[in-house]
């Protein structure tokens, strides 16, 4: 069980720091949020700062400030946009990380921090894939992310800093809009669906790719982070699966609770990248180190985005 225990989560406006920064503060954390955003468009459960992540003397003085344990690591440039800024998403990932785990190594702080699907490539098998197999993604996302888990695992191995992470599919969520992924389709798809009863999607229709309902990531996190450290037996980053399917299933799945949707398919730049991952993901180690089970499924979730979405629309009525 979570006790007073002080909290920081770098990036928490994005599209996972929003569902979880909700989670911990409902799991009874004291949580500061933080982000590059100014406060006045950022809506959050908890106290909010600006906080630089590129700057080590920035997060360094929000660490002291606050007094924080736990850093909750979730700046990132992400895959889309990483493509079309390749040097600045690479300099955004890695050196946001470094100041994390030079701070971590120095203050005995605990550490999450994502890696990705992405860290898979096409030379990675595309069905069930193992916790330990080829990493050789040709995104510079994906080269950030497999960088990045080389160098949580050094600095447990050389240092002993308590980092844990794990490689989360394509998220789909309803609290906040997503941050230029390549998987951001399966969010904007329940919008358009609502809004104008059609979406034009940029994958093509076969693409399978594993993926996560919101609420199963977050919870995945605060499991992680609160299994003891001695179950952890992946030091890198954990596989975890929730359900994989292409956009014509949630299509589908979609149809089925709105009969007249359409879709039509016109797939750009991010089907390329997406037909680099791998359709199926092995999490057998996340089950037994530390008992991760993912709680939805395709249709469970669709059920709940499109509720959610309906009820979130009509609170925002003036
Ligand atoms: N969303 C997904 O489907 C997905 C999938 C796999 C991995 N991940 C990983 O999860 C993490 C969070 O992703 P997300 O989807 O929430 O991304 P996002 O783009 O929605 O959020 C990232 C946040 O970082 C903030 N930020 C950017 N530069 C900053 C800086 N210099 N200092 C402080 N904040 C800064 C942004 O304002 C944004 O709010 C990332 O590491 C990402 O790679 C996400």
């Amino acid at each position: 069980m979570a006790t007073q225990q002080k909290v920081m989560v770098l990036g928490a406006a994005g599209q996972v720091g929003t569902d979880l920064v909700h989670a911990l503060v409902q799991r009874g954390y004291d949580v500061i949020a933080t982000d590059i955003r100014p406060a006045d468009q950022v809506d959050l459960p908890a106290p909010y700062e600006v906080v630089d992540a590129t700057s080590a003397d920035n997060l360094r003085a929000a660490v002291e400030r606050h007094g924080v344990q736990t850093v909750y690591h979730l700046v990132a440039m992400l895959s889309a946009t990483a493509e079309r800024f390749p040097h600045r998403g690479w300099t955004l990932n890695m050196q946001s990380l470094f100041h994390v785990l030079e701070l971590a190594r120095e203050k005995r702080l605990r550490v999450f921090w994502p890696s990705s699907i992405a860290a898979f490539g096409p030379t990675t098998p595309k069905d069930a894939v193992p916790q330990h197999t080829i990493t050789e993604p040709t995104t510079v996302y994906g080269i950030s992310k497999v960088a990045g888990e080389l160098w949580t695992q050094y600095y447990h191995l050389k240092y002993g800093v308590d980092v844990r992470s794990v490689r989360f599919p394509g998220l789909i969520g309803w609290r906040a809009m997503p941050g230029g992924g390549t998987t951001d389709y399966a969010v904007d798809i329940f919008y358009h669906a609502l809004r104008e009863g059609s979406y034009t999607c940029f994958l093509g229709e076969d693409v399978v790719l594993p993926m996560m309902y919101m609420p199963d990531a977050v919870r995945g996190v605060i499991e992680l982070m609160e299994a003891p450290a001695e179950r952890l037996t992946v030091r890198t980053s954990y596989n975890i699966a929730g359900f994989s399917f292409a956009p014509r299933d949630i299509a589908e799945a979609i149809r089925r609770r709105i009969p007249d949707f359409t879709i039509r398919y016109a797939p750009d730049h991010r089907d390329a990248i997406a037909r680099t991952w791998p359709h199926t993901i092995d999490d057998t180690a996340a089950r037994t180190d530390w008992g991760w089970a993912p709680a939805y499924d395709l249709d469970t979730m669709v059920t709940d985005m499109l509720a959610r979405i309906q009820q979130k629309a009509v609170s925002s009525l003036p």
